[in-house]
């Protein structure tokens, strides 16, 4: 009998395993020269690998400040600018989308900033296994990716198990910052954020919030106002 058959499965009667929904799908995306160097050379500089442990943050950035992490920061356009015009905090970028990131680290090195650090990995497990309870300041969470076909909806990163799992990374008084351009997806968020028992809503209405001034306008969101779509701000704070 040949070495594998021990190994083969009865497919007729054993469940295949069930794939985990992802809230994204990594598109090969063609990197230009200069985002492939950015790899080469920058990526040792600012980014992080990350496996089953604890990251710890202090050690990562040589310092105890105060810590923002970005969710799906895309190509780095509003976490460069935060850590740019905000030196005196720590800011962590989680993105899969590898375009993307060399464009951060182009962006990153040309401001000198040392605030500033990338994972290239799903956000959900960063969450889940690297980031400690209680130890970040702020979550941003701006235009994740809509999902707009209802069969899709599942994949939406805005979930209530993903919504505590954020909840618990913040420290007490830290804040969840969401924004979108789906007013679907606004609902959803809405709803979801305001029945985590660890969150409370910022608007007094127990509504959207307005835009804040921190929050730079990007890409997605142009296209976005281009498409004719409004733009929905939350934010919520851990109780
Ligand atoms: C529509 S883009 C918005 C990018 C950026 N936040 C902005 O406002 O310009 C959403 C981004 O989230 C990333 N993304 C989606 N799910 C993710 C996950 N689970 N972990 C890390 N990144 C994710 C996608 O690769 C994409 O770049």
């Amino acid at each position: 009998m040949p070495d594998h058959a021990d190994t083969l499965h009865d497919t007729a009667t054993e469940p295949r395993p069930r794939r985990e929904v992802r809230s994204f799908v990594v598109r090969a995306g063609r990197m230009t020269a200069a985002q492939e160097r950015a790899w080469t050379e920058l990526w040792p500089r600012y980014g992080l690998e990350t496996g089953d442990a604890l990251l710890d943050l202090a050690d990562v950035f040589g310092r105890a400040a105060a810590r923002t992490i970005e969710i799906g920061c895309g190509n780095g356009e509003t976490l460069v600018a935060l850590a740019s015009a905000h030196p005196d905090r720590d800011y962590l970028g989680i993105e899969v989308h590898r375009p993307g990131i060399g464009h951060l680290l182009l962006r990153a090195e040309e401001l000198g900033l040392k605030n500033l650090r990338i994972v290239c990995r799903d956000a959900v497990e960063v969450l889940r296994d690297c980031i400690a309870e209680a130890s970040l300041d702020e979550v941003l969470l701006y235009f994740p990716d809509p999902w707009p076909k209802k069969r899709h909806h599942k994949r939406r990163i805005v979930q209530p198990a993903f919504m505590s799992l954020v909840a618990s990374r913040l420290r007490v008084g830290g804040v969840l910052r969401m924004a979108t351009d789906w007013q679907h997806y606004a609902t959803q968020m809405l709803e979801v954020a305001s029945a985590c028992p660890l969150l409370a809503n910022e608007s007094a209405a127990g509504e959207y919030v307005p835009r804040p001034d921190s929050r730079p306008v990007t890409r997605f969101e142009r296209r976005g106002q281009r498409l004719g779509h409004g733009t929905w701000d939350l934010s919520f704070r851990r109780s």
